[in-house]
């Protein structure tokens, strides 16, 4: 019953991005913005999503590879003769495909699930050979604007270019998505003219074509959800309408999103309930924080995976790490990529974790650098202590093995293991394997010269007095 596919048009050049990279590939909350149109699709039940492509195509076609597995792909509009010649594009991929053809836009990121949805029930109900969707605005300038007959039912879609002045004083606007019976669509297609002020194939055409055989059912729709992306001023419109969206779902999820206007949450991310994001929050990529997490202001997680009840305390930043269950981090702490945090481990200010586990419990509360490092369970890692794990060509492994004390200004040089409970003196540079339970000392011991600094000092000022009087 719900047998539909998407062509999702994604040719034009966008110039007014001024930009190297495609329009549609432009991100919004972290996804390109073709990507949430597909995705709206594929949500809303499309068996399958044909993306038509012609300017930048290289690109489009790679970043659907690897962002889509099935279900989606594209098909090549060569010239941009119009919108009519575009899905013609996109149906000579479905030579035989007889259900509804919904036809979206690959530059308007708000469409949602709901939206196709709607679109579709309508189309399905109404018996008509087309439905679109359709917005009352207060200046349709530049839109196709809907004309009507006396009895309200849909004739035309006249664009801004061949509508007389009366036409053009037409507030409901055409935001450019249908569903088309893919028979009818077939044969509307076919009989495009390019008799019109553009010298394009209009596919607004097909809508007039099919109020003449048949009928048109129409959708009200908020122009919001609709908007396309032009240039980058529209770009950061919709990426601040998107913002408000993530935030207003994840708040009636179960998540306290303190600030949701400067909360940045990529599409995607996953957050549980009880979670608390405080302002100036950016969430980026896979990242997922499990229940009951405190996240603070500052904080800016890339593929982070946080667990249940972790307190980020401000100005953490992350990248494909995980912080496990309980765990706390920060003030000004930084993960970079494969930092392992295990459950109640803890990292504190200027602490700077690469490619190393923190065991269970663990902690390194201050101003330290853990690169290249295995660490046990409740490790005490004290500050100032430093993994030297670059000799300048290879990178080495530091062990430490659960239980151990690292005093505080230790370098500890890698490679080198330090034994389950030992213990490394403070201010020691160590080299060598530590076995459990030793004592590690490796520094010159300390002289005490008793009433030195005095004579010193004395020293020092005679001096200064002598340097003054030199002419
Ligand atoms: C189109 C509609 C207009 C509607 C407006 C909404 C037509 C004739 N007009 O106008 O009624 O109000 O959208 O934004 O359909 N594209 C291709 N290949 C082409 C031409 C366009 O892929 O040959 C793609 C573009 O990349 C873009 C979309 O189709 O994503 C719309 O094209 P655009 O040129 O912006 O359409 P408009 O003329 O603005
Ligand atoms: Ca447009």
């Amino acid at each position: 019953m719900n047998d539909f596919v998407t062509i999702i048009l994604a040719a034009g050049q966008g110039t007014r991005m001024k930009s190297d990279l495609p329009k549609v590939l432009h991100p919004v909350a972290g996804v390109p913005m073709y990507a949430h149109v597909v995705q709206a699709a594929l949500s809303a039940g499309s068996s399958k999503v044909v993306l038509v492509v012609g300017h930048g195509r290289e690109a489009l076609e790679r970043d659907v590879r690897e962002r889509f597995a099935v279900g989606v792909e594209t098909a090549v509009q060569e010239q941009q003769l119009g919108t009519g010649d575009a899905v013609r594009a996109g149906l000579s991929v479905l030579p035989d495909f007889a259900g509804f053809v919904v036809v979206l836009y690959g530059d308007t990121p708000l469409v949602e699930e709901t939206l196709v949805k709607a679109l579709v029930a309508s189309a399905r109900s109404s018996g008509a050979s087309a439905a679109l969707l359709t917005s009352v605005v207060a200046d349709a300038s530049g839109y196709g604007r809907v004309l009507r007959d006396a009895s309200g039912r849909v004739v035309a879609i006249r664009e801004q270019k061949d509508a007389t002045p009366e036409e053009r004083a037409v507030r409901e606007m055409n935001p450019g998505i249908y569903a088309f019976k893919a028979p009818f669509l077939r044969g509307a297609l076919a009989g495009l003219s390019t008799d019109n002020a553009q010298g394009e194939l209009y596919l607004t055409d097909v809508i007039a074509e099919a109020a003449r055989i048949n009928s048109v059912a129409s959708l009200d729709w908020p122009f919001e959800d609709t908007q396309g992306v032009n240039d980058r001023a529209q770009l950061a419109g919709c990426e601040a309408l998107m913002r408000l969206r993530i935030a207003r779902e994840l708040a009636r999820s179960g998540v306290t999103v303190r600030d949701p206007a400067t909360t940045y949450i990529d599409f995607g991310v996953t957050v549980e309930p009880d979670v608390i994001l405080e302002p100036n929050v950016h969430l980026r990529g896979r990242t997922s924080i499990a229940r009951a997490a405190h996240v603070e202001t500052g904080c800016v997680l890339s593929d982070v995976s946080v667990g249940p009840g972790a307190h980020l305390k401000p100005y953490t930043v992350a990248s494909d790490s995980q912080i496990g269950e309980r765990a706390e981090t920060g003030p000004f702490a930084h993960l970079r990529p494969a930092s392992i945090m295990e459950s109640e481990s803890k990292v504190g200010n200027f602490v700077e974790m690469k490619k190393t586990r923190l065991g269970h419990g663990s902690k390194a509360s201050h101003l330290s650098y853990l690169g290249d490092g295995q660490i046990g369970r409740d490790v005490n890692i004290g500050a100032g202590t430093i993994f030297c794990n670059y000799d300048g060509v290879n990178k080495h492994v530091t062990t430490i093995e659960d239980g151990a004390f690292i005093g505080s200004d230790s370098q500890l040089i890698a490679p080198v293991r330090i034994g389950r409970g030992a213990y490394v003196g403070t201010g020691s540079t160590i080299n060598l394997d530590v076995p459990a339970d030793a004592l590690a000392l490796s520094r010159t011991r300390q002289v005490n010269k008793e009433g030195y600094a005095a004579r010193l000092r004395a020293r020092f000022k005679a001096l200064k007095e002598a340097q003054k009087k030199q002419p």
